[in-house]
């Protein structure tokens, strides 16, 4: 199949991962609405199309907190990346710093901090979760710290997880690899089984060796599934900010009162996010609450965005909505899980010409250009 969309990665993804892992990264929590209008809100947006305008010498290049970037598009903190491809996280931070784009690693990745750092030339951005063990809280912000890290994502929505119904039957909450199940969905893939035997990294690499009481897969699970804070707040931010004492991006704030707070907790970006639609299903997707947040907090704050994002195009829109950052998560892991490293790439590839492309037609040849008066008023 020859690969022009991100469509494309998700099928050939679909072909080669096994379903457990296939499913958990194309799924949303419940009914899933959320996860589905992150993506179609964005086709509700009509572009302005501009004809006879210079369109030579263009730029997507926009930094993000500072950071140089080939296009605002960074791949977003994911879970599990390494189950898609062995060593995923190594491969898609590689894809990223050739490509000129920030990489965040998740806290739940399985390729650890350190071993993304040893692998890697540029610093990349941390993702943390709080945990209820504080020591290892600080630990993991003194890891990052010492891996270079050069920004710190804390995720604010996920206290408490949503359900993703496909996870559940497929036992990802527990230990797949118990079940005859889990081996059957496993077996069915004999080449990602293959490519797995290459790597030594099949566990939570951030976690293992690191928390207490943490020693095999099966209590690795329990604690994952216990620790995360349920009593988390604004002054955990606090704290974590006082330790850390560099760039600070707060990822999840869905609501104008919640963006207003991030902006006294002192951070240095937000994301308007839902979790790729995982969290509450229900709540609006993050296109539809951009420019509010951006009229409410843009002059105070960077305000940056996630969630649905599938082409060039819709960069475009968050970035002319006032957005001076985008996300992909899901576009990355269907990349990984299709092609390891080379599809990660494509997929930034595809991101970034659509892109082009869309602003040269909207008349302009520079991305910082972009603003409202390219979308067609009355469809956002
Ligand atoms: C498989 C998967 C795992 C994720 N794991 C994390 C995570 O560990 N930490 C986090 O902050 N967000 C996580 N997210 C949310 C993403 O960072 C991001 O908000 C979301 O994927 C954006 O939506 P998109 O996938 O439609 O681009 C995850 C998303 C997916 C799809």
């Amino acid at each position: 199949m020859t690969i022009c969309t991100i469509e494309d990665l998700r099928i050939k993804a679909q072909k080669r991962v096994p379903r457990m892992f296939y499913d958990y990264a194309d799924s949303g929590s419940w009914t899933e609405s959320t996860y589905r209008e992150n993506s179609s809100d964005f086709q509700k947006i009509k572009l302005r199309q501009r004809i006879a305008v210079d369109m030579t010498d263009r730029s997507t290049a926009l930094p993000m907190i500072g950071q140089q970037t080939t296009m605002p598009v960074a791949l977003a903190p994911t879970g599990l990346t390494g189950m898609q491809h062995p060593d995923g996280e190594i491969k898609a931070a590689l894809a990223a710093e050739k490509f000129g784009v920030p990489f965040t690693l998740s806290t739940m990745s399985i390729c650890s901090i350190e071993d993304v750092a040893a692998n890697t030339t540029e610093p990349f951005w941390f993702q943390m979760y709080v945990m209820k063990d504080k020591v290892f809280a600080e630990n993991l912000i003194n890891r990052a710290k010492a891996a270079g890290c050069s920004a710190l994502v804390l995720t604010l929505d996920l206290q408490i997880i949503g359900q993703r119904h496909k996870d559940v039957r497929n036992g990802l909450s527990t230990n797949p690899l118990l079940t005859l199940k889990g081996w059957g969905q496993i077996l069915t893939r004999p080449a990602w089984c293959l490519s797995m035997l290459s790597t030594r990294r099949h566990s939570f690499g951030n976690i293992v060796g690191h928390a207490e009481g943490v020693s095999d897969v099966n209590s690795l699970f329990s604690w994952t599934a216990e620790q995360f804070d349920p009593a988390l707040n604004w002054s955990d931010v606090q704290w974590i900010k006082a330790r850390w004492g560099g760039k600070l991006i707060l990822k999840g704030i869905l609501d104008v009162e919640d963006a207003k707070l991030a902006v006294q907790a002192g951070a240095d970006a937000i994301i308007v996010s839902n979790h790729g639609g995982r969290q509450l299903d229900g709540a609006p997707s993050t296109i539809s609450q951009l420019g509010a947040i951006v009229d409410a907090v843009g002059d105070q704050i960077e305000v940056h965005m996630d969630g649905g994002i599938r082409s060039g195009q819709d960069v475009l829109k968050a970035i002319a909505l006032g957005a001076k950052g985008t996300y992909i998560g899901r576009p990355f892991l269907y990349g990984l899980g299709a092609m390891g490293e080379k599809g990660v790439t494509t997929a930034l590839e595809i991101i970034h010409k659509e892109l082009d492309l869309t602003m040269a037609f909207c008349g302009e040849r520079q991305l910082s250009n972009i603003n409202r008066s390219h979308l067609l008023p009355g469809t956002f």
